[in-house]
């Protein structure tokens, strides 16, 4: 049965560590951590701002982040703030990504990307990977002003497709997003590269995968 299949971006399309790990050369080994506490504090900015009833987007949310890793670990040349910022518009794919979304277009699927980035971050990044065309819509809560894993964040896929939830594969490599993405009915499936402890049992995705390619077998 044809099915619309909607991927997260970051983490789960585009490798955002890396990127930032190519930087080792000039910034040393805690190029790492400062790119694990950058993703981190991204992410709890949406999620802080989005509960207490606020909107700042995520451009502006990744380079505040970005500054305060940066704080956090001072053996990171600050002269690589622009470079490293400017990163998240060249993300590699995962080598996997486009091939699997080729996959699900040639088996009559619908495809596309729901994601917390603004609009032109989400451009930068689907056209340098060069997946314009493997992907029927590409959707940001810019729209909405507010960030997942609020539930109206995830009605912008079902009022994109004409669909109902049921009708909708998420996928994606953060769990939080799997979660919120169940809650509302979609079919949800975890990608679990790093074989990371589950959480969030009350919801379940269908699916663990060890990687995009797998999910081509599921149909
Ligand atoms: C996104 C982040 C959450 O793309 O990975 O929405």
């Amino acid at each position: 049965m044809p099915s619309i299949f909607v991927f997260d971006a970051y983490g789960t399309l585009f490798d955002v560590h890396a990127c930032i790990a190519r930087f080792e050369k000039g910034a040393g080994p805690d190029i790492a951590r400062m790119s694990e506490i950058w993703r981190t504090k991204q992410l709890e900015y949406s999620w802080t701002l989005t509960m207490a009833g606020h909107y700042t987007e995520f451009w502006t949310l990744t380079e505040r982040a970005l500054d305060y890793a940066l704080a956090r670990v001072p053996s990171i040349p600050q002269a690589l703030k622009p470079r490293l910022l400017n990163s998240y518009f060249e993300l590699d794919a995962f080598p996997d990504a486009r091939t699997t979304l080729q996959a699900l277009k040639a088996a009559g699927h619908k495809t596309g990307i729901l994601s917390n980035g603004s609009p032109n971050m989400l451009d930068g990044a689907v056209d340098g990977a060069k997946m314009r065309g493997e992907l029927d819509a590409v959707l940001s809560v810019d729209v909405l002003k507010m960030f997942k894993p609020r539930p109206e964040v995830y009605a912008l896929v079902t009022d994109r497709f004409q669909c109902q939830p049921a009708d909708v594969t998420f996928v994606s490599s953060n769990r939080w997003d799997v979660m919120a993405s169940v809650s509302v009915g979609f079919r949800g499936l975890w990608i679990n590269r790093a074989g990371m402890p589950d959480e969030y049992p009350e919801f379940a995705p269908q699916k663990i995968l060890g990687s995009l390619t797998e999910l081509t077998a599921l149909g």
